[in-house]
């Protein structure tokens, strides 16, 4: 039989500074808890001016290659719905700062939230062409709403890197998947705009009504029944949405639902997407990373990963965990990365979400802000220059 083919490697990076939601309620007059306890959100990850997906993806994914040598790498796949250019892939920029070898190839991918499965899925495909290679997978985003908007409380910043992989060490992921397409304006960003546009309501039917879609095409092809799973990693654009679109779940399949349940099911996987914030194409695998960060022992038990992109795309798989996962987790590098955020006030956040780049083709160097181990430098010429910190 062909070699298991999944995650090898998980490693997440967020970005400087953090707005709190009492910060964000004080100034808005919000109940505090409409978002602790009504969203499940404490906090927000912010980008600082020398910040981004690239140097956020930089930061996630250097530690991969420190581990395993970059000699397998031939293809990075950079999923994000925050690009930075409309042409060149941000991940050229990344495979320059990490020394990746020449003999790769390197291409972004974007469909809203969901683009960070396709990679996964198409690196999947490329190992099983090909053992012996292993893929980069990026997914990295920035979620910006306007500001007072009802999005405000649902922004946020990460990225994520997985070494795709025959024979991984964490996760092996099955077949089939379940998939599903709806042509649906729920949340989408125009070429003109910087922040997202969204309704609300609608996102949250859209996104039920992709669980459903992928959970019947996923048994239509004769996938797992839900009994044999001990987890469910949903994508968390706010992480009470875990928990609805689970309670949405078993009561399709016509579960009485028990809360006790759906939070056995979804609970630990939200511990750190409730201090990050939504991190898009990311999110789904912050949550498969605080799961394993924080569950006991998941040797050899199946976990369900339901990722949504509006718009929309949405898929269901099955990961079986490997035994010995436990030794390669970085449980305390994630730690970190959420810990070592620095606390802003409104004023500071209000500055940093209404700064951009004039497009005069003029020098634009960046405040030296970031503390992480790579920055945006700055503008010169059109052109985005990155550095080692
Ligand atoms: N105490 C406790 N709970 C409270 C509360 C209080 N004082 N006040 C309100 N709540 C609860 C509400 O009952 C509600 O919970 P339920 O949905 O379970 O009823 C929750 O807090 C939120 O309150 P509202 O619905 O009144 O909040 P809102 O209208 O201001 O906006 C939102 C919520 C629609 C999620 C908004 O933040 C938003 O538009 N976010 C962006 C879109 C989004 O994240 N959509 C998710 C699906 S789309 C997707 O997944 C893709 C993606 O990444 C964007």
């Amino acid at each position: 039989a062909a070699a298991p083919i999944g995650i090898h490697d998980l490693s997440f990076a967020t970005t400087q500074y953090a707005l709190t939601h009492a910060t964000l309620a004080a100034h808005n007059g919000a109940r505090v808890a409409k978002y602790h306890q009504g969203i499940g959100q404490y906090a927000m990850s912010v980008p600082a001016a020398d910040e981004d997906v690239v140097t956020m993806a930089a930061d996630a994914a250097a530690p991969v290659v420190a581990r395993h040598g970059a000699d397998r790498i031939r293809t990075v796949v950079f999923a994000t719905e925050s690009s930075v250019d409309q042409s060149k892939a941000a991940g050229v920029y990344v495979h320059s700062l990490l020394g990746l070898p020449s003999a790769a190839r390197v291409v972004e991918l974007k469909q809203a939230c969901y683009s960070g499965t396709a990679a996964l899925q198409f690196a999947a495909g490329l190992v099983h062409r090909d053992p012996a290679q292993q893929v980069l997978v990026i997914a990295a985003d920035v979620s910006r709403y306007e500001l007072g908007s009802a999005g405000e409380a649902t922004q946020g910043a990460a990225a994520v890197a997985m070494l795709i992989g025959a024979d991984p060490a964490l996760v092996r992921i099955e077949e089939p998947s379940g998939v599903f397409t709806a042509d649906i304006m729920d949340f989408w960003r125009p070429n003109y705009l910087t922040t997202a546009l969204v309704d609300g309501r609608e996102s949250i039917s859209a996104y039920l009504q992709a669980v459903e879609g992928t959970w019947k095409d996923y048994t239509e092809r004769g996938g797992r029944t839900l009994d044999e799973f001990s987890a469910f990693c949903y994508h968390q654009p706010f992480t009470k949405m875990a928990h609805k679109a689970h309670r949405h779940l078993l009561q399709h399949c016509g579960r009485t639902v028990d809360e006790a349940e759906v939070t056995r099911a979804v609970g630990l996987t939200t511990a750190y997407n409730a201090e990050i914030g939504n991190s898009y194409t990311a999110s789904l695998y912050v949550g498969l990373a605080a799961l394993l960060d924080h569950a006991d022992d998941l040797s050899g038990r199946a976990v369900g990963f339901l990722s949504y992109g509006s718009g929309s795309v949405a898929e269901f798989f099955a990961g079986t965990v490997v035994p010995g996962y436990r030794a390669r987790l970085r449980t305390a590098a994630n730690r970190t990365a959420i810990g070592r955020r620095t606390e802003i006030g409104y004023d500071r956040y209000r500055h940093l979400h209404e700064r951009s780049f004039p497009c005069d083709g003029g020098d634009h160097p960046t405040p030296n802000e970031t503390t992480g181990p790579y920055r945006l430098v700055g503008l010169a010429d059109h052109k985005r220059l990155y550095a080692t910190r």
